[in-house]
């Protein structure tokens, strides 16, 4: 399997509905095993989660597709408003500047995932960059729990910047690491 032979594909609100039920039958083939003891990974809770991510304004999604049709992986989503909740959980002291939104200043990238035969090929870069690539916020932020150390280190490889601890306000949510990227402006 190589990254290369993966079409990668964008979209936006407008194809969400259709979207759908692809990502979610890709999500719950990922977390199957994390959900059996972790209620956040549930499906259904990632189903409630998606739906208010992709009705937000400015949400976008790449999805990878082998030669089949098949898709192997996707990342998505979506700037955050002036009154983001996303900051609210952030437990590391900051100045306040750098938790500022303007509505256009930071992409948040809430989901990115690979299925398991699609690992280690490049594609889950390649899905990230294809996502950030079409942006125009100033830069992007995610968070990666504390206990996937290797992904987190996956992420700084990737030039990724650790910004503090953050737990968002949500019940049974673990300790992530908050992170931003700087995008280049077009
Ligand atoms: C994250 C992901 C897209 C990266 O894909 P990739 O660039 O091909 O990189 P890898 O799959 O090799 O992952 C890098 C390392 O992180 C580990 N890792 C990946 N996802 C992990 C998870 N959910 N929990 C714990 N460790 C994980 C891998 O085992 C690997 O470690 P290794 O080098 O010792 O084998 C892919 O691993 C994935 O889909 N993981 C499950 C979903 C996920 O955790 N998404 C990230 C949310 S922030």
């Amino acid at each position: 399997m190589t990254a290369s032979a993966i079409e990668i594909r964008h979209y936006d609100n407008r194809d969400a509905a259709e979207l759908r039920p692809l990502l979610l039958q890709v999500y719950a083939e990922i977390y199957a095993k994390a959900a059996e003891n972790d209620p956040f990974a549930a499906p259904d809770r990632f189903a409630q989660s998606l739906n208010g991510w992709s009705a937000r304004p400015g949400w976008s999604c790449t999805v990878g597709y082998d030669e089949d049709g098949q898709a192997v992986g996707y990342a998505y989503g979506a700037p955050l408003p002036e009154d983001a909740r996303w900051w609210g959980g952030l437990l590391t002291k900051v100045p306040a500047d750098v938790v500022t939104e303007t509505g256009t200043r930071t992409y948040a990238l809430s989901e990115l995932m690979v299925r398991e035969p699609w690992r280690k090929t490049g594609t889950a870069r390649r899905l990230h960059d294809a996502l950030l690539a079409t942006r125009t916020e100033e830069r992007a932020t995610l968070l990666v729990d504390q206990t996937h150390p290797k992904v987190h280190a996956l992420y700084e490889s990737w030039g990724w910047q650790t910004l503090g601890d953050l737990r968002p306000r949500l019940e049974g949510a673990p300790l992530f690491h908050a992170m931003l990227l700087g995008l280049p402006q077009n």
